[in-house]
């Protein structure tokens, strides 16, 4: 039934779960993104006829059957590479991943010991933003983003869309029963001039609700 929301033959890239930034070669930075999301978009797009490219953070999920290609990476730097690699064949890019916005600015190839000096510092810098960067290009996929908000959701995801310039966004309240690393969620989504509610379903259900959105509305986007 989801053939007919329109993704046959369309090539989705989907980026999914956390980035690890090393510290030194025990030690990271991270965050509690378990991936299903974005492993349940890519399951429900490939059900919807699509060609699934899959690049996923480190996570302990199984490809979803029917994705056609995963590309497993560690850091936001190596996800960023990653997906600018795939993005010229892809016609829609989904990113449901948890880029880590800093890595540490000097990595440590020795673990780092406890001295007399105290506690070291961490100097952060920015990682590239994989959404922006995908975004930007010309011509350039149909573009959506995930946002995970704590308050004023909406205005937050509006403001979002309008600043990274996206087709969609797909945006979740993140509090103690929902959202990162909860196997349900509820999601507001938007696009320029309109949005949507999706309301808690667990992740499988909600994500087959979303590809549909983002079928309907590629389906008017795309260049003829
Ligand atoms: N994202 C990305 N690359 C980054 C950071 C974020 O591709 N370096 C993407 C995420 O995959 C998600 C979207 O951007 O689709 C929203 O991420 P978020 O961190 O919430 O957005 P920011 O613009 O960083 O805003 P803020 O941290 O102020 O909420």
């Amino acid at each position: 039934m989801w053939r007919e929301a329109g993704l046959g033959g369309v090539r989705v890239l989907i980026d999914a779960g956390p980035t690890y930034e090393d510290i030194d070669p025990v030690r990271f930075l991270g965050n509690r993104s378990s991936g299903k999301m974005g492993f349940a978009v890519a399951a429900a797009a490939a059900e919807a006829g699509a060609q699934v490219s899959l690049v996923a953070g480190p996570v302990a999920l199984a490809t979803p059957p029917g994705v056609a290609r995963r590309i497993d990476v560690r850091s936001a730097r190596q996800m960023h590479a990653a997906v600018m690699d795939a993005v010229a064949d892809a016609d829609v890019f989904i990113a449901a991943a948890a880029v880590a916005d800093w890595r540490v600015a000097d990595y440590s190839p020795r673990k780092i010991k406890k001295g007399p000096t105290g506690a070291p510092t961490l100097v952060l810098i920015e990682n590239p933003d994989i959404l922006a960067d995908v975004a930007a290009r010309d011509p350039r996929p149909f573009v959506v983003g995930f946002a995970a908000e704590t308050d004023r959701v909406a205005e937050h995801a509006r403001e979002k869309l309008e600043r990274k310039k996206l087709d969609m966004l797909a945006a979740n309240r993140v509090d103690e029963h929902a959202g990162i690393a909860a196997d349900d969620n509820a999601l507001e989504l938007i696009w320029p001039g309109g949005g949507e509610s999706l309301p808690r379903a667990p992740k499988a259900e909600l994500a087959r609700a979303l590809v549909a959105r983002i079928a309907a509305h590629y389906q008017a986007w795309k260049p003829v």
